[in-house]
């Protein structure tokens, strides 16, 4: 929905109602802008917290809803149309048409949309803002006098240098971000596809980029079409090229840095388009999604350049389930758990992503009180990538009503597994496999795992022995000693040891 926001004022800018005068920004408009810039701040703020994300989204709307309403005013032609030397495309009537057909569309995604398809969907919301940029770009491109970029009879240098960046980052997060979607959605393979001398065609592609940029911004007006048109080709294929030898276990980091693109090449075309809004708005998503992207860098252990360079789990082939060697192990009932959940006096619960797809967070939540009426401690450890997206266990445990004050992140609980009785793993599996920090040619190496192996007891719900996590791998932690299968849907299980906890 964030992203779907964040398009609009790209539809509405994209009409060539911009003001070709050059007069200063009317101070009214100015304020405008500025306080839905504050409001897009407090919505990241809100959105940096469980506790507060409902409010920081309600922010974010008040923020685009000021920048929607100053920019319908302030570019749609009114009767008196001697007011605007611009050619009017579209009336106020289309753009309300517009909107709600928009409005629409997305309501209806918004309510249909599963939760463990959010990741596919924010990649393909990203897709349009791209396509919105170049889209913006060619506009003005064509029709530089509605956009006020004209310097004499030709298109600024300035002005053709920012055109050219939001083009051609436009372009790269389009082309990206369906790559991205196709993976995520299961339309497209996984696993990376490593083309021979990826890294030197990619290089020169990108080297080109900036180089027909240079040119365009230099030639006269006569030369620039062939220019551009080669510099928007290019930068389609590029975004592809990138993203297809990335493995699905780096899917999370590449989305975000799509959604820092998308940003990037939003900020480009406010620069063309004179529009602080887009600048402001730009800017924080760019630097928001970096950042994010290197937050969840740092939490799998990866390097950015690593990521973006390619390649992880090609060995593995990750999201397969590849057959395996069969080891023994230890399979438990609903009433055994139950038995041991109630003796201990610390439990210490790990959910992962098929928690999410059994939809098993409010028996659990109701497992967690019945056991801390019986007085057992119960705390729930999240992994910044369980799940499929960036705060997903967080989302679903907030649904649950599960307290905040009980929800530790990696880093804050880790050490505490030694003191566990139990650790219950519950549809988690890459986030607490100890190949993570033995096994060098895993493709998880390096990720901090949780270490649940110095829990007294692990119970390990999945739904069979065969069934593997994201990356594609078997885990240790099956067949240590001290560890009991529950093999059943997340759901049935926890509802069973609930009926024999009671
Ligand atoms: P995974 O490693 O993907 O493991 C999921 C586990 O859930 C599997 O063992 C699966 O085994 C089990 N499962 C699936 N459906 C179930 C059901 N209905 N009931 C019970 N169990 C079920 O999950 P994780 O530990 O959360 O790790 C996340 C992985 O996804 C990481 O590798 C991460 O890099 C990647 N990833 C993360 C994100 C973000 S941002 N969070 C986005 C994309 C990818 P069975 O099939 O045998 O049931």
């Amino acid at each position: 929905m964030r992203r779907l926001l964040l398009a609009a004022p790209f539809t509405l800018l994209a009409t060539p109602a911009h003001a070709s005068t050059g007069e200063a920004v009317n101070p009214w408009v100015a304020l405008a802008y500025l306080v839905s810039g504050v409001f897009f701040i407090l919505a990241l703020r809100g959105l940096s917290s469980p506790a507060t994300s409902r409010t920081g989204n309600r922010f974010g709307m008040i923020g685009m809803l000021i920048a929607v309403v100053t920019t319908l005013v302030t570019h749609v032609p009114t009767s008196d149309l001697s007011d605007y030397e611009v050619i009017s495309v579209f009336g106020l009537g289309e753009i309300l048409i517009a909107i709600a057909l928009g409005a629409i569309i997305g309501i209806t995604i918004a309510r249909r949309i599963a939760m463990t398809a959010m990741p596919e969907l924010v990649a393909a919301f990203h897709s349009l803002v791209g396509l919105a940029a170049v889209l913006v770009g060619w506009a003005a491109y064509l029709n530089p006098g509605a956009f006020g970029l004209l310097v004499g009879d030709s298109i600024g240098t300035v002005s053709k240098v920012e055109m050219g960046l939001g083009i051609a980052i436009g372009a790269i997060t389009f082309s990206g971000s369906v790559i991205a979607f196709a993976k995520l959605s299961g339309r497209m393979s996984g696993s990376p596809i490593l083309l021979p001398a990826r890294h030197v065609i990619n290089l020169g592609t990108l080297a080109a980029i900036i180089v027909l940029t240079a040119l365009f911004a230099m030639a006269g007006s006569s030369e620039t079409m062939p220019l551009i048109v080669a510099l928007t080709v290019l930068a389609f294929l590029i975004g592809f090229l990138l993203i297809i030898p990335i493995g699905g276990a780096d899917m999370p980091v590449v989305v975000s840095m799509l959604n820092s693109y998308s940003g990037w090449a939003a900020a480009a075309m406010g620069f063309t388009l004179g529009n602080t809004a887009m600048i402001i708005t730009g800017a924080l998503v760019g630097s928001s999604g970096a950042i994010l992207s290197y937050i969840m860098c740092r939490a799998m252990n990866r390097s950015f350049l690593s990521v973006i360079a390619g390649g992880f789990g090609a060995d593995a082939g990750a999201g397969g389930g590849e057959a395996k060697e069969q080891r023994p192990y230890k399979q438990g009932s609903a009433a055994d758990a139950a038995f041991m959940l109630e003796q201990a006096e610390k439990v210490i619960i790990i959910p992962g992503y098929g928690m999410a797809v059994a939809q098993a967070q409010h028996a659990l939540r109701e497992m967690a009180d019945i056991l801390e009426e019986k007085g057992v401690e119960v705390k729930y450890a999240i992994h910044p990538v369980a799940g499929r997206m960036p705060g997903h266990m967080n989302v679903l445990l907030a649904e649950a009503q599960v307290p905040y004050e009980n929800v530790f992140e990696l880093e804050d609980i880790n050490s505490e597994f030694a003191q566990a009785d139990v650790a219950f793993i519950i549809g988690a599996n890459d986030v607490v496999n100890p190949a993570a920090k033995t096994d060098k040619s895993s493709p998880i190496y390096g990720m901090p795992v949780f270490d649940v192996d110095k829990a007294k007891q692990v119970f390990f719900i999945k739904r069979s022995m065969g069934g593997v996590g994201y990356a594609g791998v078997d885990n240790d932690v099956f067949y240590m000693d001290q560890t009991m299968m529950l093999l059943a849907d997340a759901k049935k299980m926890v509802e069973e040891i609930v009926k024999a906890l009671d």
